[in-house]
């Protein structure tokens, strides 16, 4: 493996410091040094893909009620950004067609699907991302590795990324049991060993561990040579980059 420092990842844009998954939180992660930006979507009533953590509006916004029993217009009237501070008040929650017009197309975009019950999600994610030809510099990424595997088949395009919160046995080998050509690992980064980033690194799986706010653990995989880091703060983790050496 090369010394390369890991991509800079930003959870729900920078979480940590602007209210979750808004336009104004991943404009601020990418001013504060994150090469990529991790959101999550959700789908509306009537189909549209939608830019939040939670199934519902009630802990993120001035709103209540699930995401999938309300229309998109009624959603976006919704303020998301006045919870979090003032001075984001008027934040509304992203529809994902915006955020991929936004984002430049040099940030890499890690969306992980939170709707993998609702069979109109796939379809609509491949279109958007072939319509704003991110294909090729985005991951797709889920907790629901059926639906992953199902994805892949369909279209073989689409990169995709495995979302786990378990310390496998051996977690390439898992990959490789799936049958289909898995783009990255997604761990949570206490529940993944140095050996086993070792080893899928070397079988070319790329390894995004979630969610990384620490200076010492993200210095510890800078070391361990993972793919990317995805972060609340990255600020912290570009300023921890800029001072880790390889020993
Ligand atoms: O994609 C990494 C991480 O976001 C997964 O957990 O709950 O923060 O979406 P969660
Ligand atoms: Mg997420």
């Amino acid at each position: 493996l090369e010394n390369i420092k890991p991509l800079n990842i930003g959870h729900r844009g920078a979480m940590g410091v602007a209210p979750e998954n808004t336009l104004a939180s991943f404009a601020i992660a990418i001013k504060q040094g994150a090469q990529a930006i991790e959101l999550d979507v959700q789908m509306s009533n009537d189909g549209e893909l939608l830019v939040c953590h939670d199934d519902s509006l009630n802990r993120t916004t001035d709103r209540h009620g699930y995401i999938r029993d309300l229309n998109a217009r009624d959603i976006r009237t919704a303020d998301a950004g006045a919870w979090f501070a003032d001075s984001f008040a008027g934040e509304k929650i992203p529809f994902l067609e915006e955020v991929l017009q936004l984002i430049p197309t040099e940030i890499m975009v890690n969306i992980e699907v939170k709707e993998t019950k609702d069979s109109r999600m796939m379809q609509r994610l491949v279109e958007l991302l072939n319509d704003y030809g991110r294909m090729q510099h985005s991951v797709i990424s889920t907790f629901d590795h059926k639906w992953l595997v199902k994805c892949k088949r369909q279209f073989p395009d689409a990169q995709v990324g495995l979302l786990y919160a378990v310390d496998l046995m051996d977690h390439s080998a898992y990959a490789a049991s799936l049958g289909i050509d898995v783009y990255s690992l997604h761990p949570r980064f206490d529940m993944i060993s140095d050996i086993d980033i070792h080893n899928a690194r070397k079988r070319g799986l790329a390894v995004f561990p979630y969610t990384v706010n620490e200076e010492v653990e993200m210095r510890r995989l800078v070391q361990q040579q993972v793919t990317g880091i995805i972060t609340d703060y990255p600020a912290v983790l570009d300023e921890v980059k800029g001072t880790c050496y390889f020993v």
